[in-house]
């Protein structure tokens, strides 16, 4: 891979996902592409990016833009999130959503679904959004990982990374080796392919929104463009969770910290903030030519 043809990836990865690989990724690269590669019958990534480059093989740029993708998840990662969603968030719309008695959630880099199941189980153990209608949205760019949340069966070392032991018996079914979900909480779930740097107009308004560990792989100006459009897509009283790795501070003026609180935030309204309209040309999906 000469050169030009890694910045030609880069530019393909950076369009279609977001991810803003680094200069000294080659060995990534090369770890995650040749497999691709040789699935499709090309010799190597040089032919591989010159097959990218006539741009017709839909399934293989889909390929590629998943393989680069890293879906790692956990339930109840970092713990402090669902700390927050039980103590301040579902205490703050149980007050103010008590004529309505509806929440509406979106995990918007869901991966294989630890994390918006974590808060199905956690809103039921918690309860007291029981008899609520509790409006889970789970969305990824990339179709395998959706697959795979949307049947709910977990490795043995998947579900010892994170989900408590009585929680583990009475949520899943073990099947040999592997563990399922139950339905009902599955039920909970809707799946959606859905890429972060599109339009988010279709979707409608939420009052939570977990947008955890995708941020961190997209460069500056598409953090800001893309919490942009996350604080319009929060209701005006909703909550943002980010991951611990990631803050909206020099990104974005649209959220405020909430204090105490790591990693959540309330939208500002747009005259708080001091925020411009959306400019007509923000940046959404796009192809490299
Ligand atoms: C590291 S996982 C995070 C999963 C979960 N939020 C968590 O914190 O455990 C990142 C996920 O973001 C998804 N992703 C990457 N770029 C994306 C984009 N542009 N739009 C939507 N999802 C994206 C990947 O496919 C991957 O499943």
């Amino acid at each position: 891979m000469t050169p030009q043809e890694y910045n030609y990836l880069r530019d393909f990865l950076r369009s279609q996902s977001g991810l803003d690989l680094a200069d000294d990724k080659r060995y990534l690269v090369e770890a995650r592409l040749g497999p691709i590669a040789r699935r499709a019958g090309i010799a190597d990534l040089s032919a591989l990016i010159s097959a990218l480059k006539l741009g017709g093989d839909v399934k293989l740029r889909t390929a590629v833009v998943e393989a680069m993708t890293t879906n790692e998840s956990s339930f109840f990662r970092d713990r402090t999130p669902f700390d927050h969603y039980r103590n301040v968030i579902v205490p703050h719309f149980l007050e103010d959503r008590a004529m309505k008695r509806e929440v509406k959630v979106w995990c918007a880099a869901a991966s294989t679904g630890q994390e918006p199941y974590s808060l199905s189980i956690a809103s039921r153990e918690d309860g007291r959004l029981n008899g609520w209608r509790l409006n889970i949205l789970a969305t990824d760019l990339d179709e395998t990982v959706i697959d795979r949340g949307k049947a709910g069966v977990y490795s043995q070392f998947e579900v010892q990374r994170g989900m408590p032991i009585q929680l583990l018996v009475k949520y899943f079914a073990q099947q040999g080796d592997m563990w399922e979900l139950d339905t009902a909480i599955r039920n909970m779930v809707r799946w959606q392919k859905f890429n972060l740097l599109s339009s988010f107009a279709g979707l409608g308004r939420f009052d939570i929104i977990f947008c955890r560990n995708v941020l961190i792989y997209f460069d500056r100006q598409t953090k800001s463009e893309v919490l942009s459009r996350l604080a319009d897509a929060l209701e005006p009283d909703g909550y943002l969770v980010l991951g611990a790795a990631e803050t909206v501070v020099g990104l974005s003026d649209r959220f405020e910290a909430q204090p105490n609180c790591r990693g959540l935030y309330r939208p500002l309204s747009r005259s708080a903030a001091g925020a411009q309209p959306a400019p007509p040309g923000l940046r959404t999906i796009g192809r490299v030519a």
